[in-house]
């Protein structure tokens, strides 16, 4: 059943601008149920949009900013407005990309990412869900799928358990795969597992930095902490670097990684994997007075490890002291945030605080971002949330 809600004037503002969200506290009277299809007016009556009513950090998502239906027309629109994008900028050796990206593609609360021949739907909300049927139509149309599977990853503010929210996750169209998936990046290939989640094994976000990297790392000794299951371990080692070390706490992604190694057809032997909490790592190659030539840093936002909790907001520059007390003189630092509230500024001032730590100057190389296939839509400051740097530590 679909419904009106009226926001206030700051909403009527961002809405103006193409802003996607509507926040609980920018209703005026009754707010709208979950997944309830509502139009957004502003106090005095105007149209601002189109939506869907939800719970928690957000009262509405707006899929369109006139008064036009949320119907099959409109979302193969959207769609094939995103794979337009896709076929442009996903270089034809790369098959595990995103597909849709949320807000930044028009469809607030929906991504879609591609892995081989597997298409993974992540929905923010249930409330989205509206969506799934026509899109699952698309997919088969223009894609031909051999699956489909659903997860959902709400947004941290969002503090609604996603274990009860239905439709159920997992396989939602065609067939499981038997095993994992091997998908290629720029001709790399990754193994991942669709069934996984957003976490099937591969952040394509990184492919450009990946990508950037390629001349440069012949002959180099490589550290790649926080290293998942190691993609920037393989580029390294494809792009001929001398010794990678790999660094992460979970054994399993570790095992990921070799096997990943072996997937490139690459000799792990003149490599090591370490199943290790980074610092002390870290502080380890220091006491050896062990040194590399790139150090990699793409730590995840919070995580637990038996050294305590790390926060990227309090350890950043801790971690850039220690990693630049393992760095040859000339060495390169990849540094990496996902934390979309952090300001590029900001982050350089964390990077800039670890080096004085540390007593090393440093050139900045290169400020990038997210992949292009994670586009970032200009009144959606949010999604300009991936921050990367090249420092050489002098
Ligand atoms: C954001 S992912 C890194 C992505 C990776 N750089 C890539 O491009 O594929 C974060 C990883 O950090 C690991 N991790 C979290 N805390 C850690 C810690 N204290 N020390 C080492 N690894 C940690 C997690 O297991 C996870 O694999």
């Amino acid at each position: 059943m679909s419904g009106e809600i009226r926001v206030n004037g700051y909403s009527e503002r961002w809405l103006g601008q193409g802003f996607p969200w509507v926040y609980p506290k920018e209703v005026v009277g009754k707010k709208p149920k979950v997944g309830q299809k509502v139009k957004i007016r502003s106090a005095s009556g105007k149209v601002l949009g189109m939506g869907v009513g939800d719970v928690g950090f957000l009262a509405a998502r707006v899929f369109r900013h006139d008064d036009g239906p949320l119907d099959r027309a409109w979302l193969w629109e959207r769609l094939d407005r995103a794979q337009q994008l896709r076929d442009v900028v996903v270089e034809p050796e790369t098959d595990g990309f995103r597909l849709v990206h949320g807000e930044n593609d028009g469809l607030p609360g929906l991504r879609v990412d591609w892995w081989g021949h597997y298409a993974v739907v992540i929905l923010d909300s249930p409330a989205v869900s509206f969506l799934l049927r026509d899109l699952v139509a698309w997919l088969e149309e223009r894609r031909n799928p051999r699956g489909v599977y659903l997860c959902y990853r709400p947004d941290p503010r969002d503090e609604r358990n996603a274990k009860n929210f239905s439709p159920k996750p997992g396989l939602i169209a065609g067939n499981a795969p038997v095993g994992p998936v091997r998908v290629t990046e720029r001709g790399m290939a990754i193994r991942v597992l669709p069934a996984d989640g957003p976490d099937v094994g591969l952040y394509a976000d990184m492919r450009e930095v990946r990508a950037w990297m390629e001349p440069f790392w012949g002959g180099r000794s490589v550290l790649n902490t926080f290293a998942y299951t190691g993609a920037f371990s393989v580029a390294a080692a494809l792009g001929g670097a001398c010794e990678v070390v790999t660094v992460d706490l979970s054994e399993k992604y570790l095992d990921r990684a070799e096997d990943n190694f072996v997937a490139n057809e690459l000799d792990v032997s003149p490599h090591e994997f370490l199943a290790l909490d980074t610092f002390k790592a870290l502080d380890r190659f220091r006491r050896q007075k062990r040194s590399f030539d790139v150090v990699v840093l793409d730590p995840p936002s919070f995580s637990h490890s038996d050294v305590g909790m790390w926060s990227a907001q309090k350890d950043y520059p801790r971690l850039v002291a220690a990693s630049a007390r393992v760095m040859e003189p000339g060495g390169w630092l990849i540094a990496a945030s996902n934390k979309g509230d952090v300001s590029p500024r900001e982050f350089t001032g964390w990077i800039l605080s670890g080096l004085k730590k540390a007593g090393r100057d440093a050139q900045l190389l290169r400020a990038m971002g997210q992949a292009s296939d994670f586009p970032a839509l200009a009144s959606f400051p949010e999604g300009r949330y991936l921050k990367v740097q090249i420092w050489r530590v002098l």
